[in-house]
């Protein structure tokens, strides 16, 4: 068999609204948690402007033309079609969003739009957010709303982007502090929306095909002590199997169920989500993957605190279930994320095991601080590293069985990470800002920009 990647394999890039496209209050949009979120570090760049993508997305789109991608991930402002997050639609934000469509599909590029990316219109928020049932019933008029705009040109859709993340990490970033139990209320608040996602892109576009986008990273136990292997059981089943399961099969994962009640937080059913799970699947998974968690049964209450500080890194801590630690044998990035590309097969070959339905990657990249010289180059032999030792292990699930259909990795263009603003880098194409000074926002082509584009060139990874 050649070791490439087979001809209809779909190679791709990944943005989001609030971390690229800016003009956050431009033409009728509402704010978002996004655009309200009080940051902590108030030296990093927030998503007023971003990359400018609002106004910029005909330069990069012909940029991820040259490319040569085949498709494009991005997602929908929900508070550009309804700047309250309901009732009223506003005709600009349809607009802009067919301007981007018609400008994708005139270079053959085929969108995938994600229906909501971190970013819940404030209006929504203020009700509660996830916690309050309405918004499920404001997120299925949205998804109506764009199912039948865009559907006869979309084919492509992904739901919520992480819902995992959402609830796991800290709630600053995402909103207000909750406690538990109102997170897992979140948490099925979630998913419901996320099965009428499934069920309206069936019924409204024709030939549509929709999937759940968690971020998944199998959990190592850090020895084999036997309650070691059973934190890394616990914590698979609260990051990961919890969302799929309940996308993929319809229930709620038995060690998930046993957390919550461990936990004593009930769970409260409307009538009628019982046959919407049981009814209503997705076609593929979209995953999102960075790194892997290794954990331990914490032992000692001292010095610890509960809860996850970043999305990837290992200071997390649930007592009495498990423990983020430092796995020795693995390297990890300038923002101390493990890189794990063997992890990365493994993952793809979990999932497709325990589900059995085409997957996509929908993330995965390397965030880095990148120089611009003074002839406009940008050298990031590290970023090319990384994607190629990933790619490598996407080629080598596909070897071994995984029906594996795409890669769109994070990120198109430069953009504020969630985390770490400009400063953290993931795009083949640079834009050119600082935290603090917007320049004039130029875009330049990055090395790893060339290497990605003979890689979709050719289907074989360069060296
Ligand atoms: C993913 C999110 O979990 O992680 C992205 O979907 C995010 O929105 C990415 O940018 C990387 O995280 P960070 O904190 O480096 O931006």
């Amino acid at each position: 068999m050649p070791h490439k990647f087979p001809n209809d394999f779909l190679w791709g890039a990944s943005i989001s609204a609030h971390q690229t496209e800016g003009a956050y209050k431009s033409d009728g949009k509402g704010l978002t948690v996004q655009d309200t979120r009080v940051r902590d570090n108030h030296e990093i760049a927030d998503f007023t402007i971003a990359s400018d993508h609002y106004h910029h997305y005909k330069e990069d789109i012909q940029l991820l033309a040259e490319l040569g991608v085949q498709i494009f991930r991005f997602s929908i402002s929900w508070a550009r079609i309804f700047p309250n997050g309901r009732g009223e639609v506003n005709q600009a934000g349809l607009d802009h969003y067919q301007d981007v469509i018609n400008e994708c599909l005139q270079h053959n590029i085929q969108p995938i739009i994600t229906l909501n990316h971190f970013d819940l219109p404030q209006t929504l928020e203020e009700i509660g957010g996830w916690s309050n049932r309405e918004t499920v019933d404001a997120f299925k008029d949205y998804a109506i709303t764009v199912f039948k705009a865009y559907g006869q040109q979309v084919k492509y859709w992904l739901t919520i982007n992480e819902p995992n993340v959402m609830l796991l990490v800290d709630q600053k970033i995402l909103g207000k502090q909750i406690p538990i139990d109102e997170k897992y209320q979140q948490f099925h608040h979630l998913m419901i929306a996320e099965k009428y996602a499934f069920k309206l892109c069936h019924e409204l576009v024709e030939n549509g095909q929709i999937g759940p986008v968690p971020n998944i990273s199998l959990v190592y136990p850090a020895t084999s002590k036997p309650l070691d292997n059973q934190a890394s059981l616990y914590f698979n089943s609260v990051r990961n199997w919890a969302y799929l399961d309940f996308s993929c099969f319809g229930r709620y994962n038995a060690v998930f169920s046993d957390y919550l009640k461990q936990k004593g937080v009930t769970i409260t059913f409307a009538p009628g989500d019982e046959a919407l799970m049981k009814e209503n699947f997705p076609d593929f998974i979209a995953m999102n993957f960075y790194t892997t968690v290794t954990v331990e049964k914490p032992t000692d209450k001292n010095n610890m605190t509960e809860g996850i500080s970043d999305q990837q890194s290992e200071d997390i801590m649930d007592w009495g279930f498990y423990k983020g630690v430092t796995n020795p044998y693995l390297k990890k990035n300038q923002f101390n994320w493990t890189i794990d590309p063997d992890g990365f097969k493994t993952t793809l070959q979990t999932l497709y095991d325990r589900y059995h339905l085409p997957i996509i990657i929908t993330e995965n990249g390397l965030g880095a601080k990148d120089d611009l010289t003074e002839d406009g180059k940008v050298h990031d032999p590290y970023r090319i590293d990384y994607l190629k030792q990933h790619i490598e292990q996407c080629l080598e699930a596909i070897e071994a069985g995984v029906d594996l259909f795409g890669y769109s990795p994070w990120s198109a263009i430069d953009l504020i990470s969630v985390h770490e603003g400009i400063s953290k880098r993931y795009g083949f194409i640079y834009v050119d800002r600082t935290e603090k000074e917007l320049k004039q926002l130029a875009r330049y082509k990055k090395d790893s920009f060339y290497w990605y584009q003979k890689l979709i060139q050719t289907n074989e990874i360069p060296p």
